[in-house]
């Protein structure tokens, strides 16, 4: 077992190699089903993307807070959101269609979903969270890395930003009447992505050309 030394920054670099390269191939990906769709069909079902590498300092808070030990193993092995990307929809009707589109392919593997959307925290927190595995190959091996996708409208993304930095102000410990009306803001969320979609749909011209591809009708509820 190595263990994780904060001091010795050629074993950081080393180790971090692969996730970067993962992080590089997911951002590819993800930014080629955008222009393929705007190319051809003239949709964008992605309005943007953030990513980001976890920072060491992270890391190790996690791993404390997990109670796993600090070591390289264990941050390979358990320890899935290293990359995290986070895609920004317009649509719910988007974020499952993406999934599909995501689900179909075969560079990549879908190893857990989260629903927060049908299933929300019952704070009010929603998103769709994925925990994949994409092969990154390297001069020595072709590695399995672990990467998290979380796929929001703008109104989720909106909200979860403002809840994070409330949580942090607060310490963890948001006063109940925060509580509430973060609730209130994310029952106004659900209703104002319902109120777009439906805008959207009776112009009809911003069809999703998923619709067919993806068999959509099976997922929604
Ligand atoms: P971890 O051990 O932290 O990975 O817990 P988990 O796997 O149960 O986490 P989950 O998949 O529920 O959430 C992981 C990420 O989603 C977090 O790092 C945040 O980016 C985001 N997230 C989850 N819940 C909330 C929330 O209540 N508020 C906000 N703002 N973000 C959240
Ligand atoms: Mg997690």
């Amino acid at each position: 077992m190595i263990e994780i030394r904060l001091t010795d920054a050629n074993q950081w670099k080393a180790f971090i190699i692969p996730y970067k390269f993962a992080l590089d191939k997911l951002t590819i990906m993800i930014n080629h089903i955008n222009q393929e769709a705007a190319a051809l069909y003239d949709y964008n079902p992605i309005e943007h993307i953030k990513s980001r590498l976890k920072s060491p300092e992270s890391i190790l808070n996690k791993l404390e807070r997990k109670g796993l030990p600090v070591t390289f193993q264990s941050v390979t092995n358990d320890l899935f959101d290293i990359v995290g990307i986070r895609i920004i929809c317009s649509f719910v009707s988007d974020i499952y269609d993406l999934y599909e589109l995501l689900r179909k392919r075969q560079d990549l593997k879908i190893v857990e979903c989260k629903d927060y959307i049908r299933n929300p925290k019952p704070n009010g927190y929603q998103s769709l969270h994925l925990i994949v595995q994409i092969p990154v190959t390297l001069a020595s091996e072709t590695k399995q890395v672990y990467a998290e996708i979380q796929l929001r409208t703008m109104g989720m993304d909106f909200w979860a930003s403002l809840e994070h930095k409330i949580f942090y102000k607060y310490n963890r410990d948001i006063p109940d009447r925060l509580k509430r009306e973060l609730r209130d803001a994310a029952d106004m969320t659900v209703k104002l992505d319902e109120k777009m979609k439906a805008i959207s749909d009776e112009i009809g011209r911003i069809e999703s050309p998923y619709a067919q591809l993806t068999n959509r009708a099976q997922l929604q509820t």
